[in-house]
């Protein structure tokens, strides 16, 4: 796909509509990862270097096309003026008087944060006159929201047929890296779909089936597939009603050549809870009260072998129950390795998905991937093969 980026775009005085997606996670009315602030930081300081007015617009949270005060986006121009190295201002609204008035006052290469878009109900709606409010700040539209182009909302795809729309540096980084990732990879490719719940990744699989060589299945979606395969799963979780949908998957890679590594050992326990007493197990090796809660050793050590026999790696979801050791494990264990492979220029690993993007950080090897997506639910989108309205509106 081809899209213009800022490289070929006329800045100089210009009021650019940037949208951005800082929806980060607060505590106390503070910011605990500042990851997607930091990624439009490129777009904003080439519009500032230009000379363009850079308006950014962004949603936060849903608050479903109503004024909530614990939803704005004010508390957000302080860390982000700390990022930016340069004052940002903040508009209490992104459509009418407020917001013209604040535009009115921008010279060239100032930057002004616009209220949470999401507070009129045009925004989801992706209404027109909405739409038409918004691009009247402005005389071009860039999109640096990856993260929110499965969204067709007026800020996310309206405005992009309103005006000149240019993709952001973030949304190009994305682009070109899952591109490269999926789209048009180096072969062998292996997926790891963790997570756990089949039921929710059901598109994701069936897609990946036909487009990898190899996809391994983990975390509590394992538990499915085992199930199906007629081993014990004890008490485990799992979404026995999709046993045969399971089946139906296995036969899909099966005909489209794509081999699947399903647990071959497991690590149980009876309760969930940090420092429980885990027990490794090969399959159907469980009691009743038992519940499988992460991959076992030797599942780990033939998915790094996979990895090692791999180019490109594309990782979305955890394998065990990362967030509560000794259930990380198999997810650290594998993690570390496949950073340890990118580092050394052996593997294109590629990552996505705010849980994986969690344990990823947690391993403490998210900057030696390849590429981790700051996007979660536009990341499993873009795996299942959809078309990101957000991104298909910046087509040329
Ligand atoms: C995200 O956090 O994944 C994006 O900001 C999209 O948010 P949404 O799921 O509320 O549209």
């Amino acid at each position: 796909m081809s899209f213009k980026t800022l490289d070929t775009a006329d800045l100089a005085g210009k009021r650019a509509l940037v949208r951005v997606d800082i929806n980060v996670p607060m505590a106390d009315g503070q910011v605990t990862d500042d990851t997607r602030l930091r990624a439009i930081l490129p777009t904003v300081a080439k519009l500032r270097a230009g000379g363009a007015k850079v308006i950014l617009l962004a949603h936060f949270d849903r608050p479903k096309g109503k004024r909530v005060p614990e939803m704005s986006l004010a508390p957000l121009a302080a860390p982000l003026a700390g990022l930016v190295g340069a004052p940002v201002a903040f508009a209490g609204d992104c459509i009418g008087p407020a917001a013209k008035a604040a535009v009115d006052a921008m010279k060239d290469g100032d930057v002004l944060l616009l209220e949470n878009t999401r507070f009129h109900a045009g925004e989801e709606k992706n209404d027109l006159d909405f739409a038409k409010a918004l691009a009247a700040n402005g005389d071009l539209y860039v999109n640096d929201a990856f993260s929110a182009a499965h969204r067709a909302h007026a800020s996310t795809e309206g405005l992009a047929h309103l005006l000149p729309a240019y993709a952001g540096e973030q949304m190009r980084l994305e682009l070109t890296a899952l591109d490269k990732a999926l789209g048009d990879p180096e072969r062998p490719v292996l997926g790891i779909v963790g997570g756990s719940k089949v039921s929710t990744k059901l598109d994701l699989l069936r897609n990946l089936v036909t487009k990898l060589d190899k996809l391994a299945i983990g975390g509590g979606m394992a538990n499915t597939f085992l199930y199906a395969q007629g081993h014990d799963v004890g008490a485990s979780y799992c979404e026995k009603e999709l046993a045969e949908t399971a089946r139906e998957i296995i036969r899909l890679a099966g005909q489209h050549n794509c081999k699947l590594f399903l647990p071959i050992d497991i690590v149980v326990a009876e309760k969930l809870a940090p420092g429980a007493a885990a027990r490794v197990r090969a399959l159907g090796a469980i009691d009743d009260e038992e519940r499988i809660l992460d991959a076992g050793p030797e599942t780990v050590e033939r998915l790094c072998r996979a990895m090692a026999n791999s180019k490109t790696l594309i990782w979305n979801g955890p394998l065990g129950v990362f967030e509560i050791p000794p259930f990380d494990k198999g997810t650290v264990a594998a993690a570390r390795y496949a950073a340890e492979l990118a580092k050394a220029g052996k593997l294109v690993a590629v990552a996505g998905g705010g849980d994986t993007v969690a344990a990823l950080n947690a391993a403490g090897c998210a900057d030696d991937f390849t590429f981790v997506s700051t996007a979660g639910g536009a990341f499993l989108e873009w795996m299942e093969g959809k078309e990101l309205p957000g991104v298909a509106a910046l087509a040329t």
